[in-house]
């Protein structure tokens, strides 16, 4: 059953997390439903302009009504990930999306509020969400003076002007994370600090913490083992931490960079130890099994196993 986002925040807000998992493929949303039917659990699904670049729109959102017809007791909103303006009005316009990300955090402050009004304004005349950011999110260097580190994160002196004037439904903060595989150096993490005192100027507000993925060390080693060549360096936001952010406010977990990781060592694995195999299906299978008992596990981990 499609809900609107905004009705799962205000259910799990300071009690548990919702998984907002992004998929680009066929094997991803027959492993994020299955696991979301077993566990009883709410997520969002959503999809980034690259994704539905790759498999078109129409592709991702037929695949995805098939999958709600498939698991028909699946609770979950439908959003666009960093979307700018275009993409924004556009799922708007398609009526296929119950949130929008509108993602014009790398604007100064006043036209990061402009544009994410113009997007407010659209959506709530058909009832859909908007999350915007604030603060700009990317990898943080052990080598960077402490002024400009500051300069990534949300300021929390910030944050009720911008929810105000900009009307949003949910603000993605940067406290710490960033995509991909190698968020953090040395014994960095999370900036808890900053997240309580957010938390603190927009109490009951829901928070989005993108670059939630965890970039398990075992994943990383049987890519390496299976002729990967990834960074030992590679790091993800620990599972305590993930807890700690959710007591915080944080609602939404974004996760991407394990699916590719999943996808990556399934498929390293079968050319490696089946290399007289040539069928598709065979690590595909392997990969939509893989992501359905990842998605479980995150449920477990977010505590909304049991929530829809
Ligand atoms: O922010 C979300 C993803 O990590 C980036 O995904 O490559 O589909 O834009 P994308
Ligand atoms: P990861 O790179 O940690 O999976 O983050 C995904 C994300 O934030 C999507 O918006
Ligand atoms: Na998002
Ligand atoms: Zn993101």
């Amino acid at each position: 059953m499609l809900v609107s986002t905004s009705e799962l925040f205000k259910k799990c807000y300071g009690r548990y997390g919702i998984a907002a998992v992004n998929v680009w493929d066929m094997e991803q949303i027959h492993g994020l439903f299955a696991a979301a039917q077993k566990a009883n659990s709410p997520f969002i699904i959503q999809t980034t302009p690259v994704a539905r670049n790759y498999a078109s729109s129409e592709m991702l959102i037929a695949m995805i009504s098939a999958a709600a017809k498939i698991y028909p007791k699946t609770v979950f909103a439908i959003h666009l990930d960093h979307g700018n303006k275009e993409h924004a009005f556009q799922s708007i316009l398609s009526g296929d999306y119950t949130s929008v990300m509108i993602d014009a955090s790398h604007e100064p402050f006043d036209e990061n509020v402009k544009i994410t009004k113009e997007i407010v304004e659209e959506a709530h005349k058909k009832s859909i969400s908007v999350e915007a950011e604030l603060g700009v999110l990317s990898g943080v260097e052990d080598d960077l003076v402490v002024d400009e580190k500051n300069k990534k994160y949300t300021q929390p002196d910030e944050v009720v002007e911008f929810v105000e004037q900009a009307g949003c439904d949910s603000l993605a903060v940067a406290v710490g994370t960033s995509h991909g595989a190698y968020k953090f150096s040395g014994k960095q993490g999370l900036q808890f600090d900053i997240l309580e005192e957010i938390q603190q100027k927009l109490p009951g507000f829901p928070l989005v913490l993108h670059g939630g993925s965890a970039v398990n060390k075992d994943e990383i080693q049987r890519i390496n083992a299976a002729g990967g060549q990834l960074g030992i360096d590679a790091k993800g936001v620990s599972d305590k931490e993930i807890i700690k952010a959710i007591q915080f406010g944080v609602c939404k977990i974004n996760i991407a960079t394990d699916a590719r990781l999943i996808w990556t060592r399934v498929v390293r694995e079968f050319f490696k130890y089946s290399p007289a195999q040539f069928d598709p299906i065979v690590p595909g299978k392997s990969y939509m099994e893989a992501f359905e008992k990842f998605c479980i596990k995150k449920f477990e981990l977010f505590k909304s196993t049991g929530k829809a």
